[in-house]
């Protein structure tokens, strides 16, 4: 017997375990639920990363697959389970080939597995590239938001690195509810710069548009700046660009020198995660030999169980949490199921008598 996976996952624990029909969603699937709805989204990753900070979750280290002939390429998987009203299990395995840009390959390419709690089975299949700049970009705005009260809201944002990270997190932003009178934009690749312009001039944006040269014009001129470069260790070493305190949105992980982060405020998303692989607070760890430098995570932050200061930069560098794809990617699923659009495959789980 099987079932669509509301069914097995519903509330009713006690019924007799029936396997679920599995799904593919596409790409496109995933657009057309997750676009526009980005308040939603962001309440979404809120109510998770409560949940994860309350301990409602299982959220292993990501296992990082490297490969010696292909020192820049990587794939990653997170595994992850969250309890409470999502109730659900999985895995994202994401590939990260950044060579894939100069052909015009957008750089990472994933799926997210959903996972039945009741039986195991996985009962879906999504595409995760766009699950992924979505749950980054929600947290990117919630970290904005939640930590720019009490420092002042910021006016001039600064992008370092405009591929299609900034593009969502800019998106996130705006649908959030900020607006801008400048925005900066600099990264190495002219053709970058120029299509992340052309998307912000397309988005309507009201902001003054200034394409930075360095590095240090935009960080100097920007009060909340978001890094989303592919760098693999730190290019920003000078403190004195820092010296007015910006609210920087670290999502890139390795662009801050360590220096940096010890004369800063510095928020994780979770502890354990985020120092590892050589991350820029990994390096500072490693650098100090503690961990004093943390003030803590952003759920701290929201329960109030911490006090962000507002004489010191303020640095957020999460290094993203496989409960926030699993917990989109079912949302996701549920829209689509009651949408009557769910892909079945028909019979893809087959041998399910023990002896024929
Ligand atoms: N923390 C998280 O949860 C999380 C989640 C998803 C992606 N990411 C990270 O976000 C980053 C961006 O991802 P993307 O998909 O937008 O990549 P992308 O390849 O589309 O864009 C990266 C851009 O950075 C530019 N760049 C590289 N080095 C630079 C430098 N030193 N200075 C300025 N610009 C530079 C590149 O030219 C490119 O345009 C990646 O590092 C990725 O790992 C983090």
């Amino acid at each position: 017997m099987t079932s669509t996976a509301s069914a097995a996952t519903g509330q009713d624990r006690t019924q007799q375990a029936t396997v679920p029909q599995f799904a593919v969603i596409s790409g496109a699937q995933v657009r057309r639920v997750l676009q526009g709805r980005e308040k939603e989204i962001v309440e979404l990753v809120e109510t998770t990363y409560r949940l994860h900070g309350a301990g409602a979750s299982v959220n292993p280290p990501s296992y990082f697959l490297r490969f010696p002939d292909r020192p820049s390429a990587r794939i990653i998987a997170l595994p992850a389970s969250i309890g409470g009203q999502m109730c659900v299990d999985g895995l994202k395995w994401i590939s990260s080939f950044p060579a894939n840009v100069a052909a015009g390959v957008p750089r990472a390419s994933g799926v997210l597995i959903l996972n039945d709690p009741d039986t195991g089975y996985p009962f879906a299949c999504l595409e995760a590239s766009i699950v992924s700049a979505t749950r980054t970009a929600a947290s990117a705005a919630l970290a904005a938001d939640r930590l720019s009260s009490g420092r002042g809201r910021p006016t001039r944002v600064g992008f370092v690195g405009v591929g299609l990270i900034a593009r969502y997190i800019h998106t996130f932003l705006a649908g959030t509810g900020w607006s801008f009178d400048e925005i900066g934009v600099h990264d190495l690749s002219a053709d970058s710069a120029a299509g992340f312009r052309g998307y912000l001039e397309q988005s309507g944006t009201a902001g003054r548009i200034t394409m930075h040269d360095s590095a240090e014009e935009l960080i100097r001129s920007s009060d909340l700046i978001v890094f989303a470069t592919v760098a693999a260790q730190p290019h920003v070493t000078d403190l004195s660009w820092f010296a007015h305190n910006p609210l920087v949105l670290h999502v890139s992980l390795r662009d801050l020198a360590p220096m940096i982060l010890l004369a800063s405020t510095n928020v994780v998303d979770d502890i354990e995660h985020c120092l590892k692989a050589n991350t820029s607070p990994h390096l500072a760890e490693q650098l100090t030999g503690n961990r004093d430098f943390l003030l803590g995570t952003l759920a701290d932050v929201i329960a109030g169980r911490v006090t962000v200061p507002a004489d010191r930069p303020l640095i957020f560098s999460p290094f993203g949490l496989g409960v926030l794809d699993l917990v989109v990617g079912k949302y996701v699923y549920d829209k689509v199921m009651s949408s009557g659009d769910l892909q079945v495959i028909d019979d893809f789980f087959h041998e399910l008598h023990r002896y024929g």
